[in-house]
């Protein structure tokens, strides 16, 4: 297939462009590098041997976007490109919608213009606010968001299956991620967020490498069995493969699916931490903090849908997220300033 990646130098986006490659896919990815790198495009020549045609092309310039239309017979896309600070998203809520909701809008309209109507869209399980009932199906409805970034989530579902009631030539697969932690085996890719992480891997990293000097543990008073927050984390590369299953859904259905993507098991935070030194031999230094604000106790997925429909299932387990984490870290966020 051809498909077309937007944000395809980001963190998820590159890991899921390797596994398209792998796979024998032709692929185009455009970015405007907002939060990634354009080395990320060598990075993947090394791990596949294999390149990509790539355009810096913004969402918010259709007239950046619409030469890839033109010069390209294009499947699918899978639509990665968006911003997703959550804290930031509350200070810069215009910035959000904007560039989330309207740049989805710029490129759907071009994907109608050059009848490319199968889209994969990279949503969250946000979606779910605090779910009705864990482990979350598909079925929960949809919550109250806590946060613009969120919100931007929740109406990009719902504008793309509007699109697919208004015109049932749109086919759309709604990905709905749990938490992505770890990086590819050759620890060339992985998260590197700017500045002072807001998630929890990424904080762990910085405190591993030396560069913070605790882990502030976000509560131990929840209604979890160590009290602290519960998530189901996903190692990347599993979750990169699930879009590959999307690609066959999106081409064979003219329907809107959604699919939760996460392993089905919770880890608390200190699950987290104490897996993250027993897999890399490390001590990780805590104290305990407040709450943060907007967080729930637990949030875990019933991936049997995925399973059933898609033939997925994330394989790696929570030592071989750690230990590609902390490769990757010592390999390439080590030299960071
Ligand atoms: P990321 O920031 O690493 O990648 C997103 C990419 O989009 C970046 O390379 C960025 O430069 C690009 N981008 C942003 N705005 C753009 C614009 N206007 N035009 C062109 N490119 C633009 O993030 P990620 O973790 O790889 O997430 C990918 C997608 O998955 C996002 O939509 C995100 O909201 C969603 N998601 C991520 C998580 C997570 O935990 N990482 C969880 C659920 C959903
Ligand atoms: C957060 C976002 C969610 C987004 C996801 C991926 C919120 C409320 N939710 O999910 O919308 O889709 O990131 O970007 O921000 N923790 C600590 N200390 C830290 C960091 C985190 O204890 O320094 C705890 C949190 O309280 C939580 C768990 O670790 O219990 C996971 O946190 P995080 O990695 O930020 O992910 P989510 O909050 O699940």
């Amino acid at each position: 297939m051809n498909v077309l990646v937007s944000g395809g130098t980001g963190y998820i986006g590159s890991h899921t462009v390797v596994e398209l490659l792998k796979a024998g896919h032709n692929v185009i990815v455009f970015d405007n590098l907002y939060n990634s790198k354009i080395e990320t495009l060598d990075k993947i020549k090394e791990i596949t041997g294999k390149s990509v045609k790539f355009y810096k092309a913004d969402l918010l310039k259709p007239e950046e976007m619409e030469p890839i239309f033109r010069e390209n017979e294009i499947d699918c896309v899978i639509h990665f490109a968006g911003l997703k600070a959550v804290g930031e998203s509350v200070a810069k809520p215009h910035f959000y919608y904007e560039n989330n909701i309207g740049g989805t809008l710029n490129l759907t309209k071009l994907m109608n213009k050059y009848n490319v109507k199968r889209i994969i869209f990279s949503s969250s399980a946000t979606v779910y606010g605090n779910p009705a009932f864990i482990p979350i199906t598909e079925e929960c409805p949809k919550g109250i968001c806590t946060n613009p970034y969120g919100w931007t989530k929740h109406m990009i579902e719902q504008i793309l299956t509007d699109f697919h009631t208004a015109d049932k030539d749109w086919s759309v697969v709604l990905l709905r991620y749990f938490n992505p932690i770890g990086a590819d085996e050759s620890g060339l890719i992985g998260e590197s967020p700017n500045g002072i992480p807001n998630n929890l891997m990424p904080y762990i990293m910085q405190v591993a490498l030396g560069k913070l000097p605790e882990l502030g543990v976000f509560g131990d008073d929840y209604d979890t069995p160590d009290g602290t927050g519960v998530r189901d984390y996903i190692h990347v590369t599993d979750l990169a493969k699930g879009h590959l299953c999307a690609v066959e859904k999106v081409m064979s259905s003219s329907e809107v699916n959604i699919y939760n993507l996460g392993t089905g098991t919770g880890y608390s935070v200190l699950d987290i931490v104490h897996a993250f030194e027993k897999a890399n031999g490390l001590k990780i230094p805590y104290s305990i903090k407040p709450r943060r604000p907007g967080d729930i106790a637990t949030c875990y997925a019933d991936p049997a849908k995925a399973k059933e429909e898609l033939g997925w299932v994330a394989e790696y387990d929570l030592e071989r997220m750690c230990k590609d984490s902390w490769r990757f870290a010592q390999k390439t966020l080590a030299n960071e300033i």
